[in-house]
Order: C-alpha cells, then sequence, then structure tokens
C-alpha cells in the first residue's frame, strides 16, 4: 500500500484526527559504520563461485502509464478487479456492480500471490495427492485484495471523499471486493488463463465465516453480540502478504486491519481497549463503514477490532474449508509470515509488523513437522511459542519469548494470560526489549542459502538520535534489507529454532551516488559506480526467491525518487551479493505485490496493486486506465504471469 494512504499506528500516539484514513489505516548517515558491518556474506565460505546467472537485460527507470519486462519476456494479463469466477457471468461493468456480484468476481488491489499446484488426478478435497504435485502449469493462484479505493471503484467520488459518504451498497460491495480470491489456472500456448466456473473457485470476503484457534480463542476481549463464544467471526481485511505450509494451507495477513473501524477510542470505557484501538489507527474519521455495518462501530462493539489483525491459515484445495485465524501468531499489523519446514524439527515462521517503530517476529511450533502427515501438521501453527527479535550492536540477535508470566508480562504490566499478550503483542514487545525496526515488510528464508532476509521499507518517524544499529537511518526515506543468520550449519541447514542470531545489513535503498550521505544507497561488494544507472530501488517491500537463491525484491515507494515501482533481483551470494538488476516496472500509481514463481521457475506471477491511484486520479478522470485503455473501464488491478519468451526459466 502506498504511503499517502496510511494515518499514524504506532503505540505512542494517537492518529492524528486531520489524517485522512483508508484501509492501511493507511497509513544516515552512519550506516556503514553503525552496528553491524555492511555486506558480510550469509556464509561466504559456502558462496558459489559465481552469482552471475541474471542474465536478462536490465529494463530502465521510467514513469509511464504502461507496465514493462525486459527485451525477450512476456507478461500475460491473468486477472483482473471484476474478471469473473463462475462459468456463465458477464462482462465486467463497473457502474452496475453490485454486492453479489462482486461476490462472484475477482476482488480489488490484488497483494500476495501463492501458486499451488494441482495433481492431474486429484480433485477438489483431495489435498494430500495436490501437494505431492510440482505441476507448472496448472494449479490455483491464491491471491489477497487487501482494500479498497471507493474513488478509484465508483463514479462520483472525489479523492477527498473517499472514506465519507459511501452508501450501503457501496459498502457492500467494498466488503466483497477485499479479502481473498482462489481460482484455477492453467497454462495454454497463449499464455495462462484462470478457469472460469472451476470447483476450486473461491473469494473469501468480509462476511465469509471464519473460526479463532489457539490461546487467544474464547478470551472474553474477542466476544461481542453476535459472537458470545469469542471463537466465531466473519472476515478478514487488510489482507496484505502471507504465505504457504507444506501441508497444503495458505497463510494471508491481517495488515491494516485498523482503518475498516471508526469510532473514537476515548469514548470507550475500558481503558485497555482504548489504548488498544488507538494503537492500530482506530479514529473517529476513518472510514464510514461502521455507519452501515455496525460491528465495525467501536462504540458499539468495542471487541471487534479485537477479532482481526491475526494470520488466517486455509485448505485451497477445499472450497468447503473454514478459515482459521491463527492467534499463537499474534494480533499486529501483519505483513505475512513464511516457514522454514524441515523434516523432524519444529516449523519456524517469521514475519513482521508492519508500521513505523514496531517489530520483527519469530515463531517455532511445539510439534514437530512430519512430511505427509497432514493431519498432524494442520495443528502444527496453532501451538508453539512467538518471539520478537532484538538486534544488537556488533550484529548479533536474540529471539525473546512472548511468554505471560515469564520477565515483564504479568499481571503487574497489566496482562491476565497469554490471550493478553497475544492481543496486545506490540505492547508486550516493547516491553521484552525488542528493537523497533523501519516497518517490517516481508520476512522469508532464502532456500539455497537458508538465510532469512527482512525487509524494512522505510520510516520517516525515526529522530535523529533514535537510530540503532539495524536501523542506521535517521528519517529513512529509502528502507533496507537486514539479513538474518542463524548459528550452526549442518549437512547445509541451520538452526531457525535456536534464540540466537547473527545479522548483517544486507543492503540500503536509495541511490548511491545520492549527495547526501544519509540518503545514499549501497549495494553489494562492487562500487558504486558498478551499480547500473537503473539497478538501484528504493523501498522494498514484498520478496521472493528464485530456484538459484536469486532474491526477487518488489518496492513500495519508488515513485517518490521519480521513477516506477517494480521488481529488482540480484543473487545472495558470491561477488554479485546485493548487486540488483532491475526487472519489472508498473504503471504509474500502481505498487507492486506477489511475486511468485511456479516450481519450475518458468513464471513469474506479479500482482500490480492500485494502478493510476495518484492525486486527483479517479474513477470519472483516472490518470489512465491501465490495463484496458479502454475509455469504458477504470483502471484494474490486475494479475500478470511472465514467462521468457523462449520458455525458459524467468531470470536465467
Ligand atoms: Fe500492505 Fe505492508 O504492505
Ligand atoms: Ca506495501
Ligand atoms: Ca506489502
Amino acid at each position: 500500500m502506498t504511503e499517502r494512504r496510511r494515518p499514524a499506528a504506532d503505540d505512542q500516539a494517537p492518529a492524528s484526527p486531520q489524517r485522512r484514513t483508508l484501509f492501511k489505516a493507511i497509513g544516515a548517515a552512519t550506516a556503514a559504520t553503525a552496528g553491524a558491518p555492511l555486506l558480510t556474506g550469509c556464509s561466504s565460505k559456502d558462496a558459489p563461485d559465481s552469482a552471475n546467472n541474471l542474465s536478462f537485460d536490465e529494463i530502465p527507470h521510467r514513469l509511464d502509464f504502461q507496465h514493462h519486462v525486459p527485451e525477450g519476456y512476456s507478461a500475460d494479463r491473468v486477472l483482473s478487479w471484476g474478471d469473473p469466477l463462475e462459468a456463465f457471468a458477464g462482462a465486467f461493468v463497473p457502474t452496475k456492480l453490485t454486492a453479489a456480484e462482486q461476490a462472484r468476481r475477482f476482488g480489488y488491489n490484488n497483494d500476495f500471490i501463492a501458486y499451488l499446484p494441482l495433481h492431474d488426478e486429484a480433485g477438489p478435497g483431495q489435498g494430500d495427492m495436490h501437494i505431492t504435485s510440482d505441476n507448472s502449469e496448472h494449479g490455483l493462484l491464491c491471491v489477497n485484495h487487501e482494500y479498497t479505493q471507493p474513488h478509484l471503484m465508483f463514479s462520483g467520488y472525489t479523492e477527498d471523499s473517499a472514506n465519507r459518504g459511501t452508501s450501503a451498497e457501496h459498502v457492500a460491495i467494498e466488503q466483497q471486493a477485499c479479502g481473498h480470491t482462489i481460482v484455477e489456472v492453467e497454462k495454454t500456448p497463449d499464455g495462462w488463463r484462470p478457469v472460469q466456473g472451476s470447483a476450486y473457485n473461491r473469494r473469501i470476503s468480509l462476511t465469509t465465516e471464519m473460526e479463532l484457534v489457539g490461546p487467544a480463542a474464547g478470551d472474553t476481549r474477542l466476544v461481542t453480540n453476535a459472537d458470545a463464544s469469542g471463537r466465531k467471526v466473519h472476515g478478514t481485511v487488510g489482507n496484505c502478504a502471507g504465505g504457504k505450509t507444506p501441508w497444503g494451507t495458505v497463510l494471508i495477513a491481517e495488515e491494516g486491519f485498523g482503518g475498516a473501524f471508526q469510532g473514537d477510542p476515548d469514548n470507550i470505557a475500558d481503558e485497555v481497549e482504548a489504548r488498544n484501538h488507538h494503537a492500530f489507527g482506530i479514529a473517529e474519521d476513518n472510514r464510514n463503514w461502521g455507519d452501515y455495518d455496525r460491528r465495525f462501530d467501536i462504540t458499539h462493539e468495542p471487541n471487534e477490532p479485537n477479532r482481526f489483525g491475526w494470520m488466517v491459515e486455509f485448505d485451497p484445495y477445499d472450497p468447503e474449508s473454514i478459515p482459521r485465524k491463527l492467534t499463537t501468531l499474534g494480533r499486529f499489523e501483519h505483513e505475512g509470515f513464511t516457514l522454514v519446514s524441515k523434516p523432524g524439527q519444529p516449523i519456524v515462521a517469521y514475519g513482521g509488523d508492519d508500521d513505523e517503530h514496531q517489530f520483527v517476529y519469530r515463531f517455532v511450533s511445539k510439534g514437530i513437522y512430519r512430511p505427509g502427515e497432514s493431519a498432524h501438521n494442520r495443528d502444527l501453527l496453532t501451538e508453539g511459542t512467538l518471539f520478537a527479535g532484538r538486534f544488537d550492536e556488533g550484529g548479533n540477535g536474540e529471539w525473546l519469548p512472548l511468554t505471560f508470566g515469564e520477565g515483564p508480562l504479568t499481571e503487574l504490566n497489566g496482562f491476565r494470560n497469554q490471550a493478553d499478550v497475544l492481543i496486545d503483542c506490540r505492547r508486550a514487545a516493547k516491553l521484552l526489549g525488542a528493537t523497533p525496526m523501519d516497518r517490517p515488510e516481508d520476512v522469508e528464508t532464502n532456500p539455497v542459502n537458508d538465510c532469512t532476509y527482512v525487509m524494512l521499507t522505510k520510516n520517516k518517524k525515526r529522530e535523529a538520535g533514535e537510530e540503532n544499529a539495524a536501523n542506521p537511518r535517521a528519517r529513512n526515506t529509502a528502507g533496507h534489507v537486514l539479513e538474518i543468520v542463524p548459528p550452526g550449519i549442518q549437512g547445509g541447514q541451520r538452526d531457525h529454532a535456536s534464540n540466537r542470531f547473527s545479522w548483517n545489513t544486507f543492503l540500503l535503498g536509495g541511490n548511491p551516488n545520492a549527495e547526501d550521505p544519509r540518503e545514499r544507497g549501497a549495494y553489494g561488494q562492487t562500487s558504486p559506480g558498478a551499480i547500473s544507472r537503473h539497478g538501484w530501488f528504493t523501498n522494498p517491500d514484498n520478496v521472493a526467491f528464485d530456484q538459484l537463491g536469486n532474491m526477487w525484491i518488489a518496492t513500495d515507494g519508488c515513485e517518490s525518487f521519480g521513477f516506477h515501482d517494480g521488481l529488482w533481483a540480484m543473487a545472495t551470494e558470491g561477488e554479485l551479493r546485493a548487486a540488483p538488476k532491475h526487472f519489472f516496472g508498473c504503471p504509474e500509481g500502481g505498487e507492486i505485490c506477489g511475486p511468485e514463481f511456479t516450481p519450475d521457475g518458468k513464471t513469474l506471477f506479479v500482482a500490480v496493486q492500485h494502478p493510476a491511484d495518484a492525486d486527483r486520479s479517479t474513477f470519472d478522470e483516472p490518470l489512465h486506465r491501465w490495463p484496458d485503455n479502454d475509455p469504458n473501464l477504470p483502471p484494474r488491478p490486475s494479475v500478470l504471469a511472465i514467462r521468457r519468451d523462449d520458455g525458459g526459466p524467468v531470470g536465467s
């Protein structure tokens, strides 16, 4: 989500009442010398001789109304907002859209993408067979829809009125346009296509029945007028990034949920909840869904926000499955959670809380992962320990357990039980002394070198004097990437369950030739001149790894530096470690999400979110109409499938 749509949402201060709020409750200097050394290899002893396997011709920085891929590559449009998922649905006419229609169509503002192979001999509900497949030409696309933008979805809105004055029907459409889509897709000679009418196709929205599980489920703070059990909730919102499990389920994050709720937290009698709601940017002038659907008005339903801000797990192979909100993984503005799964060991999962001065988290399951035993594996994320990261000077760090009764997490500090620790995760992590970070986005482990990488997108609120070793720049406008190195290498594998780790600054976003040293980017072991004019980028957000262990970073914020958001690919080892090459560019106003490779590496799916989201750009007068360029259609968030024209692996 672009920064211009973020309100303040830290646990220090309420969001400014002047601040406009859409979904996300929308919201240097010494980099190379502070803290850990820059550019130290994750496993330099084991680094391959050369990681120069990224042979594509780099594209230039641009800012125009098109998307761009390198010469010799094609980008097929797979799905756009409003595309039908059912066999006999008609063409998309946005001016005639109803909530019932939206519930049958691809949602708005596509974000995270998971590709799950389909086994040709299995059907719906047979996930155990499907997970044995590596089919790279026929599978399920599971796509998040992070938030809605009425001024780009409906006629008659201005940008300033976008979160006020909506009609009941528009609110109902918005609630069906966010959430998630599962759709069967297949590769054809003409490119990737959705299978309309597939039995797998499913929309998850704000009305989908879900279950709260784990230690906080059933707690009194999760009870509402509609649900005395504190275990049943309708829907999910703010679905940003996510992850996949080896037992065939998908994890989706609830990130900017605060913007969906209206009401002044100071009007809540319970001081604990008032503080809690302030911490997530809930305010009177947030969007006014609560006028039409009272559970989104905290003065009517003060506990409803506590039922959001979780990770959600569901089985895309079973269209009847009920998604579960995993309270084990804590409640905050989840960017996503990604897994490290090693046979016979606990599942380790890493995630970030995408807000200024918030924390990086790690979960270690109580049980061990047993490949092929889905009935056992499916409960692994419901029991275990959540930790927050402390990144120390000198490149060492420690994972601090968020366990009720330990350290400061006691009744003396207002925690009644483990449910309180998980619901008020931010406060607990801060009390433990976790390191406040520059907006942690994706945290993902490179399957080749087994090190973990943290995208830190930016933090303009970090004042001079508030720098720390892992966040070395005051007013960090360009973001950076950290590398977590778990201890020990046994059989080429690291111990992700250890509570100790070391870390490096992998790169600093920004122009390597910037005059101001505090804004100067730093990439790789090469001199600044060795980074091409178009190789530098800012604001790392999502990340993926290809089969060779190359890192593919998706950005959110490059337009502030004069060019499109896009994808940059780079090695994590060898002499070209952290030396990026520019692969994809968005149409103006768009942010790139995903990215996701098929198992064979020959297709790279990306999601272009909020194209034409720019000052004064509206449904009636958009900046442009990508990707249709049709005067009868607005700009539409869309998923693209990128492939090499000669059929080879993307990037190589
Ligand atoms: Fe929704 Fe953290 O980007
Ligand atoms: Ca983002
Ligand atoms: Ca994101």
